[in-house]
């Protein structure tokens, strides 16, 4: 039986028999003392053993290797003053091991070492080929803990201080629109149809809310086949939370209270709150952003009003045509930033054509304070504007001024993109910081150019602002999301539970009543039967756990993630099925590989 785990041991251990499991983290043999360090998911222990000693484990320790699986009973003794070891919870003692059993030996060369000690950098790919060996490694093993420990206060949070419960919906469903392509399913019993994994369990929390469960949460795995980033997986786990007769202030209070609270219990950290909040207008004026990184300035400062009758063709034609022209002031830009780096070829040029500007206007401002720039804006800005713009972005001698100009979705991610590129040049981030706002009043739709048609920003079962009521088109929606230091982590609404505001909002984005009724005639029907104001919010667990163990990819915080290219490179999914298990399922393949 085993008494402790190896991380456990401390010097209040001393004098005891333990008997301990694991794995041989490191095995070193010095002058016939062998030394091995134990480990198991607590952390390392020392075993020590040799002919004089421990006789009895001397020739088992002897033959054990890296990674063997073992079984040690020992005495835990003081470690002599000159091998003390502060840098681990366990480095005042070590053990006499008496006894050593080998549970299973390693037959194979070991992909990469595994051991805490080594901190050699694997290639992502063997990583997640060998995935049962990379989670040993302390940093995964400890990331995946945090996790645990992170759903863990948020289920002591909400069960036993806010009553919530938690119920689990289908896997196995329709669509549920959140904005990305569905995974479907065919039906076996049912020829010809289909199920979607849901993007969200969106639909059924509300449906829960109409069967008065009043407040309800989950841990719930969502699908999206969507392109895939360092902060997206087709697959993913939200926090999923609906709750009822809470206005939005008390639906944001409660969850400030339920990010507090896990900061302070898995980090220690006491989280200020009511935290700050920003308007969606204000945040993309500032910030160029839905999701600004507020741990550093840099922000934007819109000349749109003083450069649009300018003899500046391009300013001046971006405002006509109903866009916007802005600017990032960069302090001290110009001893960094070369006009060979923001012209066509150079690097920040090309970050900013990556997200669609076609040039990038700049200013810099000499140590007399004169202007310096290309001629066509020296000649055709007045002194009045050349002032004006000076004063407005508080242009010192060293400022570099670029411009976005254009409409304001490319002008806005283009200097939202060079916020955050310059940002990391400059060292402007303070990685001490913990920013998390709320943003909010999101519109209720927007443009979707490719389809010519309005599409709603969050999902179409949010309710909009009461005051907007007039034109659905342009109304704000009763919209919240959760930013942490430049992620979303959250987001969510209050929803719409009255069926003719509902059919009103399909009719908006383009559904016609035909349609509305085919997709979403069930809760159509259930808001006839008496549905409570509600509302809700989602948080993207992997996000926040990313975060919150300093890791700059969701990959490094789920056990067995996908790939970019949205494999499993472990069990080698996705993969071919038998013709016969395509044909039960009335499929047929149309995909013809490409001749080599
Ligand atoms: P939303 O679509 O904003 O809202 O999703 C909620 C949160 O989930 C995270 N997230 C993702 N994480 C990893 N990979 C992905 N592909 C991915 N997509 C989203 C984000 C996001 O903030 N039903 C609504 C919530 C509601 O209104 O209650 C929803 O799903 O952190």
């Amino acid at each position: 039986m085993r008494t402790l785990y190896c991380g456990e041991l401390r010097k209040e251990n001393i004098g005891e028999t333990v008997t301990l499991y694991g794995w041989v983290d490191r095995r070193r043999d010095h002058g016939g003392v062998i030394f091995l360090d134990l480990r198991d998911r607590s952390g390392i222990v020392q075993i020590v053993s040799d002919p004089q000693r421990t006789p009895d484990s001397y020739e088992q320790a002897n033959a054990l290797r890296n990674e063997y699986v073992v079984q040690i009973s020992g005495r835990v003794t003081h470690r002599p003053e000159e091998s003390l070891n502060p840098r681990i919870p366990t480095g005042e003692v070590e053990i006499y091991a008496d006894q050593i059993e080998v549970l299973n030996t390693v037959r194979k060369q070991l992909p990469f070492q595994v051991s805490t000690a080594d901190t050699e950098t694997v290639r992502e790919d063997l990583r997640l080929k060998y995935r049962y060996l990379d989670l040993r490694r302390d940093r995964m093993a400890r990331n995946l803990q945090l996790r645990h420990q992170i759903v863990k206060a948020m289920r002591r949070y909400l069960e036993d201080v806010e009553g919530f419960i938690e119920i689990e919906t289908p896997v196995l469903t329709r669509s549920t629109p959140e904005g990305a392509r569905d995974f479907i399913l065919p039906s076996r019993v049912n020829p010809g149809e289909w199920f979607a994994l849901p993007q969200s369990p969106q639909l059924f929390k509300q449906l829960l809310m109409v069967s008065g469960f009043d407040r309800y949460y989950q841990i719930a795995r969502c699908f999206r086949d969507e392109d895939l980033r360092a902060d997206r997986q087709p697959e993913f786990t939200q926090l999923d939370m609906e709750m009822s007769f809470m206005s939005q202030e008390e639906i944001i209070e409660l969850n400030e209270k339920l990010v507090a609270h896990i900061f302070k219990t898995v980090k220690g950290i006491d989280l200020q709150h009511p935290f700050p909040r920003l308007t969606y207008a204000e945040a993309m004026e500032r910030y160029g952003s839905d999701k600004p990184d507020t741990r550093y300035g840099l922000e934007l400062v819109n000349v749109s009003d003083v450069v649009k009758d300018c003899g500046f063709k391009v300013f001046r034609e971006a405002v006509t045509k109903g866009g916007i022209v802005k600017i990032l002031p960069i302090p001290n830009g110009n001893d960094v930033i070369s006009n060979v780096r923001i012209k066509p070829g150079g690097d920040i040029f090309r970050e900013a054509s990556e997200v669609g500007a076609k040039g990038l206007a700049y200013i810099r401002v000499r140590d007399d304070g004169e202007i310096d720039t290309i001629g066509a804006i020296k000649d055709n800005l007045t002194t009045e504007q050349k002032q004006e713009i000076l004063q407005r972005t508080g242009a010192q001698p060293g400022h570099l001024l670029l411009f976005g100009a254009g409409d304001d979705v490319t002008v806005n991610k283009t200097l939202d993109r060079l916020r955050q590129v310059i940002a990391r040049e400059f060292g402007l981030i303070d990685l001490d910081k913990i920013n998390l706002l709320w943003i909010t009043d999101f519109p209720m739709f927007e443009w979707n150019a490719e389809e010519q048609r309005l599409e709603a920003l969050h999902h179409p079962f949010t309710a909009p602002h009461p005051q907007d009521l007039g034109d659905l088109k342009t109304a704000r929606a009763q919209a919240y999301d959760l930013v942490f230091n430049g992620f979303e982590v959250g987001g969510g609404s209050l929803r719409i539970y009255q069926r003719d505001v509902q059919e009103q909002v399909f009719e908006a984005i383009g559904l016609s009543p035909e349609e509305a009724h085919n997709k979403f005639g069930f809760l159509l029907e259930a808001f006839e039967y008496g549905t409570p104001p509600h509302g809700g919010i989602a948080y993207g667990l992997d996000r926040l756990v990313m975060l919150l163990t300093g890791e700059e990819s969701i990959r490094d915080v789920i056990a067995f993630p996908k790939t970019q290219q949205a494999r499993c490179l472990l069990t080698d999914a996705p993969s071919g099925v038998d013709a016969k298990q395509l044909k039960d399922l009335h499929v047929a393949s149309t995909y013809k590989p490409k001749s080599q």
